[in-house]
Order: C-alpha cells, then sequence, then structure tokens
C-alpha cells in the first residue's frame, strides 16, 4: 500500500510525497529522477544511523554511483553551522558535484540541515527529505524550511529550498521511544484544527489504532496530514501570508520550550501552546468552550500535555518577544475561528496572553493594591 501526493508551485508539479510501508521503492523513486551514476551522500544522525544508514545504502547501490554516509551526533545542539561546515568538508573530499544529490535520513533536525546544507553547496545542489520521526513526517519534511539555529536562536539561519522527493517509511514509527513518537501527534492535530475539522474528527475517532501504530492507520493519517500542510505550503511557500497559520500553538509553544530548556519535546509544547491560543480564541469569543474542551480531550488522549507546572507567565511572555513570527514589532498570532479554521490576528495584547498562559498553569504575580 503506498500513497503519493504531488506539491506544485505556480500549478507546476515541484516534488512528490511518497508515503510506503517500506524502504524498497526508495531505489526506484531516485532512478525515475534521474539520479543513476550520480553521487549521493546519506546525511544521517547517530539515532537514526545506526538503526537505517547501512540498509539504506546497500538499497541505493544499482545507482551504482559513489554512495557515501555521513553521520553527526543526534540532538537539537548539533544543528549548527559547526556540523554544516563538516558535512561541506566531507562533499568536498568526495568530490560531490552540482547533478549529486543528498539524502537526509532522520528527524526535522537531520532534514533542516541537510536541506540548508544542500541549499548552500556549490550554491544548490539536490536534496531528498527520507524523515523517520512522526514530527518530521508531519511537518518539517514538507515546504521547504531549511535552516539551523545560531547563537541561542532556533532556525536562525536558513533558507527556503524546495526537497525533490519526500520519502516516507512509516515502519520507522516502530522503533520511536512513545512519548518522542506520541509528541509528534502535537503537529497532526494541529493540522486538523486548523485546516481540516474532518481529519480531527477521524484523529478523534480512531485514537487506539493511531496509538497502536497500525499501519493503516498510519498511512492514512500521513496521507490527510500531507495534504493539510502540502495545500497551504503550495499557496505559500515563503510564508507571506496563510503559511501563518502553521504557527497554531507556537508563539507560546516556543517561548515555553526556551524557558524550560527543551526538556519537553517540541510536539509537547506545541500542544499547551495550542490549548492557551484556544483559550485566548474563546475570550476572544470566536471559538465555543465546548470546542475548547473538546480539543483538550483530544490532545490528552494523545497523552499529549495540556497544562504546565512551575513556569511564570511574564517570563514566557519575555520569551515571546524575540520570536521570529512578529512583523513591525507585533506578534502575528494564531487563533481558531472554529475547529478546522484558523485566522492570525495582531490583536492580541499582552494582558491576553498572560490570561492564556495562566489558563495553562503558569504563574501570574498578582499586583497587591
Ligand atoms: N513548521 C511550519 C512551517 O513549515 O511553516
Amino acid at each position: 500500500m503506498a500513497e503519493r501526493i504531488t506539491i506544485h508551485k505556480e500549478k507546476k508539479p515541484i516534488y512528490d510525497i511518497v508515503i510506503q510501508n517500506q524502504f524498497a521503492p526508495l531505489l526506484q523513486e531516485m532512478e525515475r529522477l534521474g539520479y543513476q551514476g550520480r553521487r549521493v551522500c546519506i546525511v544521517t544522525d547517530s539515532n537514526t544511523g545506526d538503526h537505517y544508514a547501512e540498509v539504506v545504502k546497500e538499497l541505493l547501490r544499482p545507482l551504482s554511483g559513489v554512495t557515501v554516509v555521513f553521520t553527526f551526533p543526534a540532538g537539537e545542539e548539533h544543528k549548527n553551522l559547526d556540523v554544516v561546515r563538516q558535512l561541506y568538508t566531507f562533499l568536498i573530499e568526495y568530490k560531490f558535484e552540482r547533478q549529486d544529490v543528498l539524502v537526509a535520513l532522520g528527524g526535522g533536525v537531520v532534514g533542516d540541515l541537510t536541506g540548508f546544507a544542500a541549499a548552500t553547496y556549490l550554491r544548490g545542489i539536490d536534496f531528498i527529505q527520507v524523515p523517520t520521526t512522526l514530527l518530521s513526517q508531519a511537518d518539517s519534511s514538507i515546504g521547504g524550511k531549511t535552516g539551523v539555529d545560531f547563537d541561542g536562536y532556533k532556525n536562525m539561519v536558513g533558507a527556503f529550498c524546495m526537497p525533490k522527493l519526500v520519502y516516507m517509511n512509516m515502519h520507522t514509527l516502530d522503533t520511536l521511544d512513545r512519548r518522542i513518537y506520541l509528541s509528534g501527534m502535537g503537529e497532526v492535530i494541529k493540522h486538523g484544527l486548523i485546516r481540516n475539522k474532518d481529519f480531527y474528527g477521524w484523529l478523534k475517532e480512531n485514537g487506539e489504532a493511531v496509538k497502536g501504530r497500525s499501519v493503516d492507520a498510519l498511512i492514512h493519517m500521513a496521507m490527510e496530514n500531507c495534504h493539510c500542510k502540502g495545500d497551504i505550503v503550495e499557496e505559500d511557500p515563503t510564508e507571506k501570508g496563510v503559511r501563518a497559520l502553521l504557527n497554531f500553538g507556537h508563539t507560546l509553544g516556543h517561548a515555553i520550550e526556551k524557558q524550560i530548556h527543551f526538556s519537553m519535546y517540541h510536539g509537547e509544547c506545541v500542544s499547551v501552546g495550542m490549548v492557551a491560543a484556544a483559550y485566548i480564541s474563546w475570550k476572544k469569543g470566536t471559538l465555543s468552550k465546548e470546542e475548547l474542551d473538546d480539543m483538550e480531550q483530544v490532545l490528552s488522549m494523545y497523552e499529549l500535555p495540556v497544562r504546565v507546572s512551575g513556569l511564570d507567565a511574564d517570563a514566557v511572555l519575555n520569551a515571546t518577544k524575540s520570536d521570529k513570527k512578529m512583523r513591525g514589532g507585533k506578534i502575528r498570532f494564531i487563533l481558531l475561528s472554529s475547529i478546522g479554521e484558523a485566522y492570525i490576528s495582531s490583536e492580541v495584547s499582552d494582558e491576553e496572553m498572560l490570561q492564556g498562559l495562566e489558563y495553562i498553569g503558569c504563574v501570574r504575580e498578582k499586583n497587591e493594591e
């Protein structure tokens, strides 16, 4: 069983997302793209490499060019320009030219870093995303955002650069730790909430199959999810407008992530950030209380947090001020008008954000009169 979604730009097909339950057809896909005889560099990290690098390298042998593996230590702290520099050196050593290709095999860190190296090496070479975590399959591998962290700021240096193919083998999710796996559901549920009420309803009905990692359920979920995200990035590839909706839950979620020094996973921070944003939507009268409650129930069913503890609301608010989602000094906040529909607001005050943070359990100093 396999599914294929084509991403377009100005009505022209740009790349396919292939959703599979095995690695083997990746070879055919690469042949179709014309990589016979080209050099291939599989870029991976110490976690994923151990599981799959040799399997994929062996699989691509019939392309009959040179296939090499570049592995760097796993973790967000390695998503930096030093590792990019090491990768450039490696590619120069193996004489990579512009017609050659990088294959990003791993989670979001691997995909973002490889994409950035591909965007800049020799002013741009091809790359293919082979995301192996739910978070990267659901979000970061689709849409061409690439980059690395810089000076403590996430994704501060980067480029929009579209992959030539996104290839998902749903069985790579089998080996993920349960909490890491479920944290990816934060982004999946987000896509239903901002774009597709029916998909949200499907997620609500199929919790057991998804949590049990039934491959049929995962393929269906990936397809619906990629349609949601794919439609948005087709409409607005460089985030001039509608793509900002994908930041639902991220303004406060990122700030919380920073405050807790990344001790919760990204999808978990997005989950609490979405609850705070939905609370603000309710207070503004756009979302109903039933919808807010329903959303909290669905997030909880997927074992995602809907509250935090031990966080100071003002400190979290301050952390939002250095967020990239600002325009002209104003935060572009994403709110819900209903489940399945989101909008951008520049009218969310600090007081409203503090109330949202208080709702999710952040502590607020009360001013004594
Ligand atoms: N992760 C948000 C985006 O791709 O725009």
